[in-house]
């Protein structure tokens, strides 16, 4: 597929959004950049936006052939995907498996808890406001969704999770949370958007429970590199 690339349209925490030639297009480019707390903390993780392109687009891959449909198109380069142009819902559509981060925090349960079944939460995009978690009929009264989208988002967000959890199992890795976003394409479908990587999942493996995702930078653990590089490697191999 040949698409130019045109004016930067958006720059994110982690990624940039440029415009195309075709308006149903859009390029993402992955950063090195991190933050954290809603951006309060600022920091480099060398290799990043490559690990995170390429393990975003394989997970993305094996989600659309199980019948989810994303806004991944074509991976350009080590850093640049050719997705379809979406509205962002702006909410983080967030699945729980295991007690962990905010939840340990605000609910006063131990981290690594296994919960009874899937925890979904809602939160609004917004920093400034930091995030604040919100439920379905904010979602429906400040007309984010409508309940046929909204039921829409919680369905694939679960389904997401089936598959991920399986998918991530197989490379020894156990999937605690992550964090999704959708969007609307111009025909009104909705599609999974964002990404899928350490930056926007827990990942701790499964044998000796070491934490393999950003956390390891939120919390200045160390070793953050090679957690992103470890990631890589279960899923596309060493020299991919
Ligand atoms: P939390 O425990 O901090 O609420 O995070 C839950 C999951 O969501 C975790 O896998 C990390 C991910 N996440 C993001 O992708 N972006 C964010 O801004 C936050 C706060 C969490
Ligand atoms: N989205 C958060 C931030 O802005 C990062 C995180 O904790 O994942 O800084």
């Amino acid at each position: 597929m040949s698409v130019t690339m045109g004016e930067m349209i958006y720059e994110g925490k982690a990624k940039k959004v440029y415009a195309t030639d075709n308006p149903n297009l859009c390029i993402v480019s992955y950063k090195d950049d991190a933050t954290a707390f809603n951006g309060l903390k600022k920091g480099t993780i060398i290799g990043k936006g490559e690990i995170n392109n390429r393990v975003s687009n394989r997970l993305m891959k094996m989600l659309e052939a199980n019948g989810v449909p994303t806004h991944v198109v074509e991976e350009l380069n080590g850093r640049d995907t050719v997705v379809r142009r979406v509205k962002i819902i702006p909410l983080e559509v967030i699945i729980r498996n295991v007690a962990a981060g905010s939840m340990s925090k605000r609910l006063g349960v131990e981290e690594g808890t296994e919960l009874l079944r899937p925890v979904l939460e809602f939160s609004y995009k917004d920093d400034s406001l930091g995030d604040p978690m919100v439920c379905e009929s904010h979602i429906l009264a400040l007309g984010w969704a409508t309940e046929a989208e909204l039921e829409t988002i919680s369905k694939t967000a679960l389904r997401v999770n089936e598959l991920l959890s399986k998918h991530m199992a197989e490379t020894g890795i156990r999937l605690i949370d992550f964090k999704l976003e959708f969007g609307k394409t111009s025909d009104g479908q909705i599609i999974l958007a964002d990404e899928i990587s350490p930056d926007t999942c827990r990942f701790w493996d499964i044998k000796t429970g070491e934490k393999l995702d950003k956390d390891r930078f939120r919390r200045d653990l160390g070793g953050v590199e090679a957690a992103y590089e470890n990631i890589r490697e279960r899923l596309i191999g060493a020299n991919a």
